[in-house]
């Protein structure tokens, strides 16, 4: 059960986005993030240590600005919800402890939320009744390219995830070795020319019910590039990177229409990172007119979708 009047505060801390939300029943009121991108971009990739630092920097300063800026007295809240898996653990460790010490001090009730599945949820903020189960979700970020079938907020299977690399660190590599800056997603997406996209990097595809494995493509970018930069001769940057995008969702797009056929679900919906991308939507939409996807704002790690999952979980009685 969950009163219009519970004060929830929510804690996202699994990688290298500091972010707090603060709802009023099940409103969201406003989060903030910080990011401690700028750094990390510095070195090409999330360094652990960076991210667990700035954490320990920034969470108490986000709660104090979001608490003093809605006169919220600390005592009243009653439910504070924080992600625990999975992350960098240095990372989490940051956003727990405070997470434990602020229930500890203000006697609100702590629940821990599976950052995974608030990605799953992360569609529906601000339109929760629009949820018809079962869906297929496809997450999919720098760490994490899983399909799920969702059958209720209980029952989340997993149909398919990667083997090795991810979707959002494969973009982020192609998009370094092409000297571009990180993190590479948006800056692949945002040159995409479908007209130079026609470059086929992976020779055989694999079959619809094999896992997703993005080594192979990786690899086969990878050294395209290095074999070009050996010889001296001219890189065209949006040819190769339009390709590759073109080559990697269309693996994305094959598994979802193979469990498509497997499973009759109301829809399609994508969360993380890599749900931001345009031709992922595109093609997406093209499959499934219901298909649902997150705000730009809540496609990356955000405390609105931890704080929203663990307040539909009170509300439907699981937690
Ligand atoms: O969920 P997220 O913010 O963080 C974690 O991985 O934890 O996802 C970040 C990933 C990065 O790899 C980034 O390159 C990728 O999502 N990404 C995109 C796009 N926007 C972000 N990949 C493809 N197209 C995009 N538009």
């Amino acid at each position: 059960m969950l009163t219009n009047e519970e004060i929830s505060v929510s804690i996202e801390s699994s990688c290298d986005d500091t972010s707090i939300c603060i709802f009023k029943g099940i409103n969201l009121m406003e989060m903030k993030t910080i990011s401690s991108i700028q750094l990390q971009q510095l070195y090409g990739g999330v360094v652990p240590e960076i991210a667990s630092r700035e954490h320990l920097k920034n969470i108490h300063v986000i709660f104090d600005e979001l608490i003093t800026k809605h006169q919220i007295d600390p005592l009243s809240i009653s439910n504070i919800f924080c992600t625990n898996e999975p992350g960098l653990p240095g990372s989490l460790h940051i956003g727990i402890l405070f997470a434990r010490t602020l229930a500890f001090l203000t006697k609100a009730k702590l629940y821990f939320i599976n950052h995974l599945h608030a990605h799953i949820f992360s569609a529906f903020i601000n339109d929760y009744e629009s949820i018809k189960f079962p869906f297929q979700c496809l997450v999919a970020s720098g760490g994490n390219t899983i399909l799920y079938l969702v059958n209720s907020f209980k029952d989340i299977q997993i149909l398919n995830e990667t083997v090795d690399d991810a979707v959002g660190e494969v973009y982020d590599k192609v998009a370094r070795a092409l000297g571009w800056t990180y993190p590479g997603g948006p800056c692949i997406d945002n040159n995409y020319d479908p007209q130079k996209a026609d470059m086929v990097f992976l020779r055989n595809k694999p079959t619809s019910s094999a896992p997703f494995s993005f080594s192979g493509i990786k690899t086969a970018v990878l050294n395209h590039i290095n074999q070009l930069k050996m010889k001296s001769l001219e890189i065209d940057e949006k040819k190769i990177s339009s390709s590759f995008q073109k080559n990697i969702i269309e693996l994305l797009i094959d598994k979802i229409k193979y469990y498509s056929k497997l499973h009759e679900t109301n829809s399609i919906v994508l969360g993380g990172g890599v749900s931001a991308n345009s031709l992922l939507r595109q093609m997406v939409s093209e499959l499934d007119n219901n298909f649902k996807y997150p705000e730009l704002k809540y496609t990356g790690d955000n405390a609105a979708m931890i704080g929203f999952l663990g307040i539909l979980l009170k509300k439907e009685g699981v937690l």
